[in-house]
């Protein structure tokens, strides 16, 4: 059973070491780097302190195995017409892949995101997705609810998910 742990002076080096492909995912330090500037943005008043980002550890048992990344965001760069969640980064080590660990972070984050953090139900949780030919995170993502946009977001295909 994996626990989503917030990303502290603990953990961060476990996380640093945790490795998957970076033609579909960025390596955790950059992941790490872009909470930074979130939270500089926070401290420069230039976004609320709700939309810092939040990084987590993914644990299991002992061990270390992946790393998740969300944030609250104001919804008007996908034009949502409300406040969104938006799923920065997932992954799961490379020697750990395919053994279900990333379906249960998924549910844990769709459970946390529902419990309401910040205080006021959201309705829509976003991400985008490499397109890798043959469907893989596509595929993941679905089968959470999350439907294809059929809109670029970048090189990326963007997915919105229904709370
Ligand atoms: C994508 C990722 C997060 C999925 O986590 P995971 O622990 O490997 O996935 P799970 O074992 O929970 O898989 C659940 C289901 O998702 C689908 N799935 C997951 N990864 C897949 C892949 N690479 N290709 C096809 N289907 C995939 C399958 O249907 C799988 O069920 P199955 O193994 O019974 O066929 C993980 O493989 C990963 O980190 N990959 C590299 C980075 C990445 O692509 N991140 C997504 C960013 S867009």
């Amino acid at each position: 059973m994996v626990t989503l742990e917030a990303i502290n002076e603990d953990n961060f080096a476990d996380i640093l070491d945790l490795t998957a492909d970076t033609a579909l995912v960025a390596p955790n330090s950059y992941s790490l780097a872009e909470a930074y500037t979130a939270l500089k943005e926070v401290q420069d008043g230039k976004i609320p302190a709700e939309y810092a980002l939040q990084p987590f550890a993914v644990k299991c048992g002992d061990e270390y195995m992946g790393f998740a990344m969300i944030g609250l965001e104001d919804g008007e760069d996908v034009n949502a017409g409300s406040e969104i969640y938006w799923l920065s980064r997932l992954m799961i080590d490379d020697k750990h892949q395919r053994k279900g660990y990333g379906k249960q972070v998924m549910t844990a984050l769709i459970e946390y995101i529902k419990s309401k953090p910040h205080g006021r139900k959201v309705d829509y949780f976003y991400t985008s997705v490499v397109p890798d030919g043959k469907g893989g995170a596509e595929k993941f993502y679905k089968a959470f609810g999350f439907e294809n946009m059929g809109i670029k977001w970048g090189d990326e295909d963007l997915m919105k998910l229904t709370l």
